[in-house]
């Protein structure tokens, strides 16, 4: 069959894109390889920032997040046991983070796509894409053991970091930026009410730690862990043992409760120059992945949609196609500030050099200066909340 704007993908960055084009009766279909209930399950992000949230709401499918995301005002930032507060409404001019699961987030866009009459095809493997320099390019997949066929004016890679998408762009027309980090990030679910009212990320001598939450009754929380490191060689009692102790400070007290998830996610920093080739534009992981320490990977999978709803939409109504030819280019000023956010939070947080090294001693020297200088605090108050222009 065939539609005008072919999505890959049933992610935060397919979803937002496919409820922005059909407000502009622009049809689309996705194809998205997993099934409805997995998707909708899959633990992973949790920290919205204000754009994100703005987007959701001019959306219409933010009642359940009006209802039952926490607004924060605010962060804590430890260093082996000295915790000091950056707030975010005097530095960032009222601006706030909220939490939200991700999966709550997709739960909601999948239901107000389906709501509005947008077609998601459940366990449908994009295989290849053909035709991105002709005006009618098709996405081959396969759906039921059966091949087919989605012929559209473009198709938006909206499929993440192990996508197709990205493999279709050809090789000479982007530089690749990757950074491996040597630690990875163990996180749990947990039944227990948060024991701090705002996030803690911390920096310990024994490693990174991070304290979140889904509910007043559901916990997440996070710790540095070796690359080679597994989920068994963790206990429930040995996981809060280390929580406590890397989150640690005088006169506070972690909670701790039953554990019903726990995953290990390596940490990367990636990217590409150039997001787009013909009728080809990649969108979110599919083109770029920070370190999660600073929350920015779905916030920015959602910028990038914000840019290619507007050029699609100014195309269909314009014929005009310069926002399209200035996709990349105006995504990337936005990826570039968040890949340098997450990569100083990662550098900032995590242990990488000896105890009372060098390097160390700098990391202290930089946690200490957010406490001296008002101009240290705000750099990371507005990044982490999100610039608003950029
Ligand atoms: P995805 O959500 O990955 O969606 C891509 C979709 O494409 C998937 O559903 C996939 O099944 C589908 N797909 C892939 N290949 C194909 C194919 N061939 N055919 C059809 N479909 C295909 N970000 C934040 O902003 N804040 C946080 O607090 C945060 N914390 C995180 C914590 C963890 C532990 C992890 C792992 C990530 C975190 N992130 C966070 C990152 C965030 O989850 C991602 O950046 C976000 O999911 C990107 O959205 P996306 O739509 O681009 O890609
Ligand atoms: C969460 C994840 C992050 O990477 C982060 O920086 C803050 C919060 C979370 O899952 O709640």
């Amino acid at each position: 069959h065939s539609t005008k704007v072919g999505i890959i993908g049933a992610g935060p960055a397919g979803l937002t894109l496919a409820l922005l084009l059909q407000r502009k009766g622009i049809d689309c279909t996705i194809l998205e390889n997993r099934s409805r209930q997995y998707v909708e399950s899959r633990v992973r992000a949790g920290l919205l920032e204000q754009n994100t949230v703005d987007l959701i709401r001019e959306l219409g499918a933010s009642e359940r997040l009006d209802k039952e995301g926490l607004e924060h005002h605010g962060v804590y930032l430890s260093f082996n046991g000295v915790r000091q507060r950056v707030p975010f409404k005097e530095l960032t001019g009222g601006r706030c983070i909220t939490i939200y699961g991700q999966q709550e987030v997709v739960k909601d866009l999948i239901q107000a796509n389906l709501d509005r009459g947008i077609e998601i095809v459940f366990e449908a493997h994009a295989k290849h894409i053909e035709g991105i320099e002709t005006d009618n390019p098709s996405i081959f997949y396969q759906h039921n053991g059966e091949e087919h066929e989605l012929t559209c004016d473009f198709v938006a890679g909206c499929d993440g970091y192990h996508g197709i998408g990205r493999q279709h762009l050809p090789k000479e027309t982007y530089n690749e930026f990757r950074i491996e980090y040597p630690f990875s990030w163990l996180g749990i679910l947990a039944n227990v009410a948060p024991s701090s009212d705002e996030l803690i990320y911390a920096y310990h001598e024994r490693g990174f730690a991070l304290h979140s939450l889904r509910s007043e009754t559901v916990s997440r929380l996070y710790i540095q862990v070796d690359n080679d490191d597994t989920v068994d060689n963790w206990s429930d009692e040995k996981i809060w043992e280390e929580l406590s102790i890397r989150l640690g400070t005088e006169g506070w007290n972690l909670q701790s409760g039953p554990i019903f998830e726990k995953s290990i996610t390596p940490m990367r920093s990636f990217m590409i120059d150039n997001m787009q080739h013909g009728r080809l534009f990649l969108a979110g992981d599919a083109a770029h992945i920070v370190p999660p320490t600073g929350g920015k990977g779905l916030n920015l999978a959602v910028a990038d949609i914000r840019f290619l709803a507007s050029a699609l939409t100014n195309w269909y109504e314009n014929q005009d196609d310069s926002l399209l030819q200035s996709y990349s280019q105006d995504c990337l000023r936005r990826i570039w500030r968040a890949q340098d956010f997450s990569n100083f939070m990662t550098y900032l947080f995590h242990k990488q050099a000896p105890h009372g090294s060098f390097e160390n001693l700098l990391q202290k020297s930089k946690f200490d200066y957010i406490g001296i200088s008002k101009a240290q605090a705000t750099t990371i108050a507005e990044n982490y909340v999100g610039l608003k222009e950029i």
